[in-house]
């Protein structure tokens, strides 16, 4: 396989923090662990084919989190993928705690978010983390104090760049008083476009756009998908027209398609290949 066919490669290329290149379609590690994103993955061997055939499609962007298990994704990154291949830009995100499946309450304060930057540096086996994401503003906590140590964590060399997660724009403008936002990744799929003015913002800006649930949780890609029809007459799959739609929508997007099996991952990756028209594009639009 030649270089110029790696499928993650078609869907161009964006800077982020205006010196870290990557391709822009990526991958989310949440479906690597167990149910609830609780607990270890239910076939681990599965597991790190997956990652190590992500590498292989071209993929260079790998969003993960130390809460996802937590503490099972980015360990099985590290077992998967180091020694890690020189352009590969690992993502990951801290502020969010876990008590349970599908429990995540936000802490911000600074100790914490300090100490599981220290963990995903270990947990990776990084020295210093490309993008580091706060997951969420925990309210109780000024965000003035959660940027901050971000902002110090990267003075210190710990974190590269940093990013926000589900955010407003007024968010967004009040972080970017305290440190460098190159990032922010918010819900987004072609069923759910609640962030768009955001995805705008970042557009003109230049801000890496991370939609997560790019297939909304897998119903765009699924059997019964709205985007059968359009998909057949592609001749692409539901999943690859519902990437290729956010891959066309902005030259900031960075879908980071989730899975748990190579032969979907195969099946995403190809989505960077399909050239939409404007008329298809206009089509896609419609589906609501
Ligand atoms: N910032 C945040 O707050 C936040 C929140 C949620 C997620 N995320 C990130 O966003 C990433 C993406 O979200 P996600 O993984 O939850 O949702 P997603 O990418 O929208 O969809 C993943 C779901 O779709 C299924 N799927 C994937 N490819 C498929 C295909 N080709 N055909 C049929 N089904 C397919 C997967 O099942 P299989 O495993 O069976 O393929 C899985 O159930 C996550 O991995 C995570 O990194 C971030």
């Amino acid at each position: 396989m030649t270089l110029e066919s790696l499928p993650a490669q078609a869907s161009g290329t964006f800077d982020l923090g205006g010196d870290l290149t990557v391709n822009r379609l990526g991958y989310g590690s949440m479906q690597l662990t167990g149910a609830g994103v609780w607990g270890p993955p239910k076939d681990e061997a599965e597991a790190i084919r997956v990652l190590r055939r992500t590498v292989e499609l071209g993929v260079n962007f790998i969003d993960t989190a130390d809460s996802y298990g937590p503490a099972v994704a980015e360990p099985l990154i590290a077992k998967a993928l180091k020694p890690y291949a020189d352009d590969l830009v690992i993502a990951t995100k801290g502020g969010l705690t876990r008590s349970g499946p599908n429990e995540w309450p936000p802490v911000g304060r600074p100790e914490y978010l300090r100490q599981q930057t220290e963990m995903s540096l270990r947990w990776l086996g990084l020295e210093r983390i490309d993008l580091y994401q706060l997951h969420r503003i925990d309210e109780k906590v000024p965000l003035e104090d959660q940027v901050g140590e971000l902002k110090k964590l990267q003075d210190e060399g710990k974190i590269r760049h940093i990013g926000l997660s589900e955010v407003s724009v007024e968010q967004l403008e009040q972080a970017q008083k305290v440190a460098t936002i190159v990032s922010v990744q918010n819900l987004f799929n072609l069923t759910d476009r609640s962030s768009e003015k955001l995805l705008d913002y970042a557009t003109e800006h230049g801000i890496g756009f991370i939609p997560w649930f790019p297939l909304a949780t897998g119903s765009l890609a699924a059997e019964g998908s709205p985007l059968a029809e359009i998909a057949e007459k592609k001749q692409a799959t539901p999943a690859q027209l519902a990437l290729a739609w956010l891959l066309k929508r902005s030259p900031v997007m960075l879908p980071i398609p989730g899975t748990s099996t190579v032969a979907h991952l195969e099946d995403n990756m190809h989505g960077a290949e399909i050239e939409l028209s404007d008329a298809e594009f206009a089509e896609l639009n419609a589906i609501a």
